[in-house]
């Protein structure tokens, strides 16, 4: 798969670490993120990974900073995006199968190494249901054209 990462400060070493665990199983990951623990912004690259996988430049995004919220908050901003904030797998696989999310985000400082690779792996591995959840994501495109 072709998946865009991106992350805060708060999380340089878990965002690194996973890039890499992705592209040992032969996934392509581009990196949008800081690399520094210099502060950043996090809107700023929430809004970035939002975009490009709206645009449908990659199959999907992995945002991470402290806790997962703020940066997921900020590419659900983007019409398009639904990005899902998730700390253990069944979550991941559910976000997946039921909301078809577009880009997980999980928090540095929230869930550890292993938790955070269980949650990518989850997700990777889960398939949207369609049918009657297909229904629920339209209504989040109407939501969006009556916010225009
Ligand atoms: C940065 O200190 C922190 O606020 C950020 O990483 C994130 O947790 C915000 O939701």
């Amino acid at each position: 798969m072709k998946i865009v990462i991106g992350n805060d400060h708060a999380a340089v070493d878990m965002k690194n670490e996973i890039k890499a665990y992705l592209e040992e199983q032969g996934h392509e990951v581009v990196n949008f993120g800081t690399d520094t623990n210099d502060s950043v912004n996090y809107p700023e690259y929430g809004e970035k990974v939002g975009v490009a996988v709206a645009n449908g430049e990659f199959d999907c995004g992995i945002l991470i900073c402290g806790t997962g919220v703020g940066i997921s908050i900020a590419a659900n901003k983007v019409n398009g995006v639904r990005a899902a904030v998730c700390s253990e797998p069944t979550t991941a696989r559910l976000v997946k199968e039921h909301n078809n999310a577009n880009i997980i985000a999980f928090g540095a400082r929230i869930v550890g190494m292993e938790t955070a690779k269980a949650i990518v792996d989850a997700y990777l591995g889960a398939t949207f249901m369609g049918g009657r959840h297909q229904e629920r994501i339209d209504m989040f495109s109407d939501i969006e054209n009556r916010q225009k």
